[in-house]
């Protein structure tokens, strides 16, 4: 069974504190969406392995590490997954980036596929797919499976905030991919929205509401 990860950094709490409140400006909201996502990767690239080479500083030749192997790739899921790839690209600034857009039917919460553009070599890297909020599930389980029909078997799931429901049906939908949370509340309520929550995430980052 796949590692479900909750992150305890006072840092990420304080700043998922601030997304929560209504009064939280778009711009400010879409800042943290970064910020946020960048400490979640942190964790979440914890165990890449490391190889070692051979350099010179200015004063002896000395052996570092650096990453070995897979390279990376950054999904997001449209919309809102969009500014928690940015803020991930500031600290793996060579990772490639695929696109899926997804958007729920807001009577079925069925998940709406309506875009799908991944590196050629995606099987080849190791995923990190991105959306803020793990509600049902039924967005992220679909873009995974959507990944897997195209063979790509190194996935991991990044969102900011989760509902114990989505967490639990993503994890039977795909016990392989583990799953980093900024923060996990309580439950969702009669219309698919996670509680307490921050709202509607797409709509927080692009003002659209
Ligand atoms: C939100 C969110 C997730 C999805 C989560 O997207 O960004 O993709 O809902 O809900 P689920 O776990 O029940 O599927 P939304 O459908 O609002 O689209 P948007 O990003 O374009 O606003
Ligand atoms: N999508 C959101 O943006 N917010 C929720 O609470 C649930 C799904």
């Amino acid at each position: 069974m796949s590692k479900v990860i909750v992150m305890d950094h006072p840092l990420i709490q304080h700043k998922i504190g601030i997304m929560r409140e209504k009064t939280t400006s778009t711009k400010e909201f879409r800042n943290l969406v970064a910020e946020v996502a960048m400490l979640i990767c942190y964790e979440a690239t914890r165990e890449l392995p490391l190889s070692e080479k051979e350099i010179e500083t200015p004063l002896v030749r000395t052996t570092v590490k650096e990453i070995a192997g897979k390279k990376l790739c950054i999904v997001p899921i449209l919309r809102a997954g969009l500014h928690m790839a940015d803020g991930i690209l500031n600290l793996i600034p060579s990772a490639k980036v695929g696109h899926i857009g997804m958007y729920r039917n807001e009577e079925t919460l069925e998940p709406v596929e309506y875009f799908c553009k991944l590196p050629q070599d995606a099987a080849e890297r190791e995923i990190f797919v991105v959306d803020p909020m793990l509600a049902t599930g039924g967005s992220s389980i679909a873009a995974i499976r959507r990944l897997k029909d195209r063979d790509i078997k190194h996935i991991h799931f990044l969102c900011l905030i989760a509902a114990p429901e989505g967490v639990q049906a993503l994890q039977e939908a795909h016990p392989d991919v583990d799953i980093f949370i900024g923060a996990m509340d309580e439950r969702l309520n009669e219309h698919g929205y996670i509680l307490p929550g921050l709202g509607d995430a797409g709509d927080r980052i692009y003002g659209t509401k």
